[in-house]
């Protein structure tokens, strides 16, 4: 087992203080002077080394921290200086994260956000509502866009609905409480300026190849998870689980789509973005 650097000096610590005792103690029950002499060296180095580690203490309590990765600390870096979050957006994010509801990473959703409010679509498509915490994040970076969002459960969409209703954006936002492939069947000649794709990961290549249609040329096609926690770029084995061979399968169409420009972005947990060109 690996010892983290604290306890060993925590062990290093209690040697030396060890020493320290046995040698006073030497030093005041011995009778002859050359066996005193060497009990006050050993406790005078004794008391020394207790010294230095003293002064070490801080730097080892460094070392033990759990280790921050590069890319962690750049987010976090990056999120200290940006804008805070709305308190809505942040209440649903801390309530989905004590839930364990899956929501969109920040970063991501600042990009997201970012697209709606330059690209300013009038209609938007999202596939996999959960809370409301991406439709919120879209629906205030234009008030111009009408959004339908795509839940089938419940109780999410109710809380969802909740959600907007308290955002004051509940007339701009139909929930739609079936499975997303349904949806996108009957949408006939409805067209969006941009989809945002959240749901079934086995099912994303499905969703993109049917929806393409209704997506309007010159409009977006933004989805998240494309990374999928780093599995999708590990070794493909046939052990992957069905999720990753999903997102695979839908990364390499989403790159080489003949109807799209496209470019996946390692942002949150990988976020991909295309124009419809034709
Ligand atoms: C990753 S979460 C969506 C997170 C949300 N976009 C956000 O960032 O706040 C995926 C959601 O898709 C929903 N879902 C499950 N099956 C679905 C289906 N067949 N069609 C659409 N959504 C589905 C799940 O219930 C879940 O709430």
């Amino acid at each position: 087992m690996t010892r983290t650097p604290r306890e060993n000096f925590h062990d290093l610590s209690n040697a030396v203080g060890g020493i320290l005792v046995g040698a006073e103690l030497g030093e005041r029950r011995s009778k002859a002077d050359d066996d005193r002499a060497t009990f006050a060296t050993l406790a005078s180095g004794a008391r020394r080394a207790a010294e230095l580690m003293a002064a070490l203490r801080p730097a080892i309590a460094a070392a033990s921290e759990p280790v921050q990765s590069d890319v962690a600390r750049d987010d976090a870096y990056i999120e200290s200086l940006s804008s805070k979050l709305s308190p809505l957006l942040q209440r649903t994010k801390v309530e989905c994260e004590r839930d364990s509801i899956p929501l969109l990473d920040v970063a991501s959703a600042r990009l997201l956000a970012l697209l709606v409010s330059l690209a300013k679509p009038r209609d938007i498509l999202e596939l996999g509502t959960a809370n409301g915490y991406s439709a919120l994040w879209m629906a205030q970076a234009f008030d111009g866009a009408s959004i339908v969002t795509v839940e089938p459960d419940n109780g999410r969409a109710v809380t969802a609905r909740a959600l907007f209703a308290e955002a004051g954006v509940a007339e701009r936002i139909e929930i739609v409480e079936r499975p997303a492939l349904a949806v996108i069947a009957d949408l006939g000649d409805r067209r969006f300026d941009i989809v945002f794709i959240d749901a079934v990961k086995t099912e994303y290549a499905d969703y993109l190849e049917a929806v393409l249609p209704n997506v309007r040329t010159g409009g977006l096609v933004v989805a998240d998870n494309l990374v999928w926690s780093h599995r999708a770029s590990t070794v493909p084995s046939n052990d992957d689980d069905p999720a990753t061979v999903g997102i695979r399968r839908f990364n390499a169409r989403f790159l080489s789509h003949p109807s799209l420009r496209a470019v996946i972005l390692p942002v949150g947990d990988g976020i991909g973005v295309g124009v419809k060109t034709g």
